[in-house]
């Protein structure tokens, strides 16, 4: 922006005041009134107490000290842009979700962008998972695809979420470290977590600290359900591809990086997109069905496999373009809500426990952040189609019923109504069963995919892995945590586990760990399960 040269006064204390004049408009207070003085308070004398009359004064420091609103309690630092999503083909076989039916058709779209672990004020390059969350303005409302750089995650079931979460934050008691899995509570947490060891070969491989936001994938992680107009269901995986291709950087550079500029990776995407440079990713689908899901020995409803692309490959169904950076940081990126259950009629979701759990947890949190049961009144998650209800009043309500009418049926002939046709329909999938806690035992293998993933990377890539096992190993203080930790990895791959075993000292290897887990019955309380003094 060009530098202005605005007509200023002196005070008697020798402070500058700048005088609106022109075209320049007046300071006013936030209801509308004229302000003389925005540079001393209202005070008995001239060096005198400050007076409670001053309402001016009052105001500004009232919404001052209510500037800050809680952080998000996961995925905290973030940046987000707008873009729009447009659709290649109609895929109107398979669902009946209006934002796929025509090929070319644009719909708009803000992305958000993040680490998970570290604080809002943490460093871009932190050896993390990095959130993809996707809000589709669509015709029939929004559609949020809240995922993630890496296509598994730690856990089976959302009620260990927030033993995860605690396990990877600060420890309570020092609030360190900031946003590095390097420490025993995490490593603790993980290595009593078998199901995890999938998601830790790729929270340790280059996935985890991305060039930048433009050269990461994304993943809605777990199995969906597209519904087509005849009601039928078909199984989605859901896949963002960047057009730039893949980048990482490696650890010695990202901790330099860390240190010069903490920013890195939001100053990249405000530079691309500011000079032009739009960003885009392809999204694919992996369709399937029940019969072709009952061929594999895990289970589709499980959070932590994938359905490898060499047996299903994924098909490009759109394209995803970030073109417009957020006027407004705060009433945009920090605002934006996002929410899986946020899902428009034609996309369902499957009986994935940890999506399932999910669910529930979002609109909680925004609630609690957002403070209002209003957020959607906020331009950034509002719907950008035409939308009409009976919700009404609570805290900051800017939309009530137009009227005499706030419910239905009514007899005045106000309001809107329901619509069977146009409507969610949940899919009506069968479910039966006793009620009970149980993990089905086809969730039980958790080694196999971590193992193909290791095989999978080239050979700088599995350095890269023993290497950042070793560093985060090396910084875990109970001899019991590490060897917890290369059992594990000798199970997934002997030289991985041996190689990193060597490389903190470790004389004598441990038993690997039991590949299947064991039953209740089973469990002995062997070293695995000992007490740590601290
Ligand atoms: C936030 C992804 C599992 C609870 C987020 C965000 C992403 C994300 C991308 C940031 C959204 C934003 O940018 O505003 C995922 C993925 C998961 C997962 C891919 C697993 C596949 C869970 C589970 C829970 C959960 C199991 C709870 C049971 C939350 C909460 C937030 C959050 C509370 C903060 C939301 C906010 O304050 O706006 N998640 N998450 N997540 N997630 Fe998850």
């Amino acid at each position: 922006a060009a530098i202005h040269d605005q007509k200023a006064i002196r005070g008697n204390g020798g402070e500058l005041h700048q005088i609106a004049e022109g075209d320049t408009p007046v300071l006013t207070t936030a209801q509308g009134g004229p302000v003389a003085d925005d540079q001393n308070s209202l005070r008995a004398g001239e060096r005198g107490p400050t007076l409670i009359e001053d309402f001016h004064f009052r105001e500004k420091i009232f919404h001052f000290d209510h500037e800050r609103i809680p952080e998000r309690v996961v995925h905290a630092r973030g940046y987000g842009a707008h873009g729009f999503f447009e659709t290649y083909e109609s895929l109107a076989a398979y669902t009946r979700a209006d934002v796929f039916q025509r090929a070319g058709e644009r719909t708009p779209a803000f992305v958000r962008f993040s680490t998970v672990a570290g604080s809002k004020g943490s460093f871009d390059l932190a050896r993390d998972v990095r959130g993809f969350a996707v809000k589709f303005y669509t015709k029939e409302g929004n559609w949020d695809l809240v995922g993630n750089n890496i296509p598994v995650f730690f856990i089976q079931d959302a009620i260990k979420f927030p033993d995860v979460i605690h396990a990877v934050k600060p420890e309570p008691d020092r609030e360190f470290p900031q946003a590095q899995s390097a420490h025993d509570n995490f490593w603790d947490f993980i290595s009593l977590t078998p199901e995890s060891m999938h998601m830790i070969m790729w929270v340790m491989s280059d996935r985890a600290i991305p060039r930048s936001f433009r050269f990461m994938e994304g993943f809605g992680v777990h199995t969906f359900r597209f519904v087509n107009a005849k009601d039928e269901s078909t199984f989605v995986k859901f896949h963002w591809k960047p057009k730039l291709g893949l980048q990482s950087v490696a650890w010695n550079e990202a901790v330099k990086i860390n240190g010069a500029d903490p920013d890195f990776h939001r100053r990249d995407l405000w530079q691309a997109i500011q000079s032009g440079n739009f960003p885009e990713w392809e999204l694919h689908v992996q369709l399937f069905d029940q019969d072709f899901a009952d061929k594999f020995e895990f289970d589709i409803l499980d959070p932590t496999k994938i359905i490898p692309e060499e047996v299903l490959p994924t098909k490009p169904v759109g394209r995803l373009v970030l073109d417009r950076m957020p006027e407004n940081f705060f009433a945009e990126t920090e605002q934006v809500a996002f929410m899986t259950q946020n899902v428009p009629p034609g996309i369902d979701f499957s009986d994935d426990p940890l999506l399932q759990g999910r669910n529930f947890s979002y609109l909680d949190t925004q609630l609690k952040r957002l403070g209002s049961p209003n957020f959607t009144h906020l331009p950034i998650n509002a719907p950008k189609c035409p939308f009409q209800h009976f919700q009404q009043d609570g805290h900051m309500a800017m939309r009530n019923p137009v009227g005499r009418v706030n419910y239905q049926p009514n007899s005045w002939g106000e309001g809107p109504r329901e619509s069977p046709m146009k409507g969610f329909r949940h899919f009506a999938s069968e479910e039966q069963g006793p009620k009970l806690r149980i993990r089905a035992e086809s969730f039980a293998d958790h080694y196999s995919q971590a193992r193909q993933f290791f095989i999978s990377q080239t050979p700088p890539e599995q350095r890269h892995i023993a290497d950042a096992l070793t560093f985060e190993l090396s910084k875990v203080q109970a001899p019991v945590i590490r060897e917890r930790m290369i059992a594990h990895l000798l199970n997934i791959d002997e030289t991985l586990g041996t190689k990193v075993g060597h490389a903190l000292g470790l004389k004598v290897m441990p038993k690997p760990a039991e590949a299947a887990v064991a039953t209740r019955q089973d469990l002995d309380p062997s070293p695995a399960l000992s007490i740590i003094e601290r």
